[in-house]
């Protein structure tokens, strides 16, 4: 392919994901982009994915479903001459460290926010996320059929709580029953909304948009004008809407809407469509082949989406998703080039080469072979244990993308199986969990136990339950002696030995992780502060980048 198709293919697609606070809508959203881009023919195809609220089992259910969860990792569809890959960030805050690695993939993020609650706890910390990785935010206020909060103290909290400048796209006239439709503050045109009559099923269309001075019908006496004279106050206060300033994370383009009742979204479809950035640049290093002695130092660089050759890495490894075969989905977002089905690419840490030969496309409503992709993309790769979230493919196999961080777990229990006959089997059964990236593995120096660190209970639950279903393992977790797990490294100016000499004096608390780096185990918070200042030639770190 022309490096002018190649940069073409490129810059059509836009990858993106949903981040919200659980309850916000998400489900209901995604769901709904989907109707709008004609993906999917009826909602409810993805509403048994809301997983966020559900409870313990509902959750186990869901999960056992193995090609919903998966086929949920990434929804890929054409609409408008363009394609769309939605990631699914689980919502959950159990798993943020997972939402954290999808936001690596994802060159735009759909913040959704309860237009009667306004930003909470988990939008915020996602948010966080995105800023970090100057990922731009297209905010959606959802939930207009409800009574909301006054669009302007909406705004106000995204200026004040975000340091975003908030540019409203649309305008609410009003919301909850008194629900008009909305403006577009550029043109002053007006979207009428379509109440649902009472016990009807169908979804009512909403009606054609109209300039809002011939929309008399659509209100009661007095709203037109005072919508009039909000919109001159709209346009006065806030900021027309700048796409550099968006794309450089200055400034949120805001759509208004409803998901349950489809209001907005061909908006919110449109303006994704239209501002969301093409692949990104990314950066990367250019290393040397695993075999060289003497070899040189990396090389940084960059990587154009349309560069000739295929690189990109791994965001994420699901496992046994078909339970008769113990195979591994490794969701590859890539990062430029032209791939074809059956090509080879190698994996730059281990040097392995890889013949990718039945890639796998998650469209809304099935999974199909992919015969080719391009920058933006994300496909699975089926294959054996040998591809690991953070890991770098690429046709030469020497790009490394910057790691994608593990970070120290928020809950460490020790792990024991109830037949003792099946021990030899757990380790291998806790490896290949660990290997999806959601929990991660201690093997403590001393004794044969396993310490497994998660960010939330749920996981060790959903963990449970996967190695009796996958492995036909009874085990029991229980409560371990260890608070905190940090990795360690020498400071500053100091050396291998300052590390090995904390490592001796401390033995009976160290483990290695599933790389076998070093790792110690606190057993108070405490004890991690301790720590950190008699020995002040060791880091105690609480992310560790892998590669
Ligand atoms: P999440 O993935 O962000 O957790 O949210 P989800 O879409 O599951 O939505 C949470 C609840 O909010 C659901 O109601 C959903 O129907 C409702 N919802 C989503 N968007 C809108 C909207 O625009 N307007 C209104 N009124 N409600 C909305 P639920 O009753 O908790 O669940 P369900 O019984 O409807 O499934």
């Amino acid at each position: 392919m022309s490096q002018a198709s190649l940069a073409q293919e490129a810059s059509r697609r836009r990858t993106f994901a949903i981040i919200a606070h659980p309850d916000a809508g998400k489900t209901t959203l995604t769901e709904h982009i989907l109707l709008a881009g004609g993906a999917i023919r009826a909602a409810g195809a993805v509403r048994a994915r809301g997983e966020n609220r559900r409870t313990r089992s509902d959750w186990m259910k869901i999960e056992k479903e193995r090609g919903i969860s998966v086929s949920a990792s990434v929804m890929t569809f054409e609409h408008d001459g363009k394609r769309f890959n939605l990631l699914d960030t689980p919502g959950h805050e159990d798993f943020s460290e997972d939402t954290y690695r999808t936001l690596t993939a994802a060159d735009c993020a759909i913040m959704v926010l309860d237009a009667a609650k306004g930003i909470e706890p988990q939008t915020l910390k996602l948010f966080e996320v995105c800023r970090l990785r100057d990922i731009p935010i297209i905010t959606f206020i959802n939930k207009l059929d409800r009574e909301a909060q006054d669009p302007m103290a909406l705004l106000d909290e995204i200026a004040s709580r975000l340091q975003l400048d908030p540019a409203p796209i649309w305008w609410p006239a009003e919301s909850g029953n008194r629900l008009r439709g909305m403006v577009e503050v550029a043109t002053g045109t007006f979207q009428p909304y379509a109440r649902k009559a009472p016990g009807a099923a169908d979804e009512p269309d909403h009606p054609e948009a109209l300039p809002l001075d011939q929309a008399g019908a659509y209100f009661e006496e007095g709203e037109q004008a005072s919508l009039q004279d909000a919109l001159d106050l709209v346009r006065e206060g806030y900021p027309t809407f700048d796409v550099n300033a968006f794309l450089e994370g200055h400034m949120t383009p805001v759509l208004w809407g409803s998901a349950l009742r489809h209001f907005g979204i061909e908006a919110l479809l449109q303006a994704i469509g239209d501002w969301a950035p093409a692949p990104k640049v990314m950066k990367a290093r250019k290393e040397a082949p695993p075999e060289t002695r003497n070899a040189p130092a990396p090389e940084d660089i960059t990587i154009q989406p349309g560069e000739d050759q295929v690189t990109g890495f791994v965001f994420k490894v699901q496992a046994n998703m078909d339970p008769n075969h113990r195979d591994r989905i490794a969701m590859f977002r890539m990062a430029s080039g032209s791939f074809k089905r059956g090509m080879k690419l190698k994996v730059q840490n281990t040097g392995k080469s890889l013949s990718v030969n039945a890639p796998i496309m998650f469209f809304a409503s099935d999974r199909e072979l992919a015969e080719e992709a391009h920058a933006g993309d994300v496909m699975g790769i089926p294959n054996h244990g040998v591809l690991r979230v953070g890991d770098s493919l690429s046709e030469t196999g020497l790009v490394r993308f910057a790691g994608l961080p593990n970070f120290a777990p928020e809950i460490l229990q020790r792990v024991r199986v109830k037949d003792p006959l099946k021990a030899k089997h757990l380790k291998k059964a806790l490896d290949g969990l660990a290997e999806e990236g959601v929990t991660q593995l201690f093997r403590p120096e001393i004794g044969a136990d396993f310490i497994v660190g998660a960010v939330g209970q749920l996981q060790f639950e959903v963990m449970a339950d996967r190695l009796g279903e996958e492995y036909g393992l009874d085990v029991i977790f229980e409560p371990s002696p260890y608070a905190e797990a940090r990795w360690i490294a020498p400071a500053e100016g100091a050396t291998r030995a300052d590390v090995e000499d904390f490592m001796g004096k401390y033995r009976p608390q160290m483990a290695g992780d599933l790389d076998s780096d070093p790792v110690f185990l606190a057993k108070t918070s405490w004890e991690t502060g301790y720590v950190t200042e008699r020995f002040p030639k060791v880091r105690f770190l609480k992310t560790k980048e892998r590669g």
